[in-house]
């Protein structure tokens, strides 16, 4: 596995002529973000040796490398779930690939359902812890030793003081972002009532369907990482409405420019 991380990153390597200090994985519907970069090179996944590949619609499986509020960025625009039916160690190979490119830093962004009842549709939520509901762990298999230890400590998933100093400049732009914890559930069916339920018992403020693995590898490899969910519904149950697909996109669609200065600020703020 380390020889195709060193190979995917040689091959982008001899793509660019900076050296990426910030990666960026955008979620549904919020690629658009990478549209800003200036000086882009843009690389196909299905061009990078190992790479995995992107199945969902409105996830576009392309790398942009350019630069980004004075930062030289790699962003992965399209994610990968572990419901595509990738193997969760493989849906990490990109976070090692960003690792060896030079990233220190990781800026992740999803769609995510509210499960406390305080959200709304259309909130900023970073994610300030994770609860693993998929039960499943992306680092199980031989340990990349060249990359990080075999059990690594998930006592501080994500780098509290870049995200205070987030918080303080999104504060002073007058971007509202609250606190919550993620809760990672398998997908692809959106959850049952019943779910939302267990979850908000356990004081579950969001859920969605990725986002923790690359938490998880983030903390493997020691790259300082932040999180951020678009609230795009209330999790089922909640508003006794089915939720669809749609719905989620179109909300993320709404939210697009709120979403983006939060991204820039945490990218200035590095
Ligand atoms: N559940 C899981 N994932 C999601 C949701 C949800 O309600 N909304 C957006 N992503």
């Amino acid at each position: 596995m380390y020889n195709k991380i060193k190979e995917a990153t040689e091959y982008i390597t001899s793509k660019i002529d900076i050296k990426p200090l910030i990666g960026l994985i955008l979620g549904s519907g919020l690629g658009y973000i990478a549209d800003e970069i200036e000086d882009p090179i843009i690389i196909d996944y299905k061009n990078i040796p190992h790479f995995p590949q992107s199945t969902v619609t409105g996830h576009e499986g392309k790398m942009v490398i350019g630069m980004l509020e004075g930062k030289p960025v790699v962003t992965l625009k399209g994610r990968f779930h572990a419901y595509e039916g990738h193997q969760l160690s493989k849906l990490i190979f990109p976070i090692y690939v960003f690792k060896e490119l030079g990233v220190e830093g990781l800026i992740l962004t999803n769609a995510a359902g509210g499960v406390n009842r305080t959200l709304n549709p259309g909130d900023i939520v970073a994610n300030a812890d994770f609860i693993n509901f998929a039960m499943k762990n992306p680092l199980i298999g031989p340990n990349l030793d060249e990359l990080g230890p075999r059990f690594p400590a998930m006592a501080k998933p994500i780098d509290r003081k870049w995200l205070k100093r987030i918080e303080e400049k999104a504060e002073e732009k007058r971007i509202k972002i609250s606190e919550g914890t993620y809760c990672w559930m398998m997908g692809p069916s959106y959850e049952t009532p019943a779910e939302i339920k267990m979850l908000e018992k356990f004081e579950g403020d969001l859920v969605g369907m990725f986002t923790m693995p690359e938490i998880i590898a983030a903390n493997h490899c020691g790259i300082k990482a932040v999180a951020f969910s678009a609230v795009t519904n209330m999790a089922a149950g909640i508003l006794h409405q089915p939720l669809n697909h749609k719905e989620v996109m179109e909300v993320a669609e709404r939210i697009k420019y709120k979403f983006a200065k939060v991204v820039k600020i945490a990218i200035k703020t590095f």
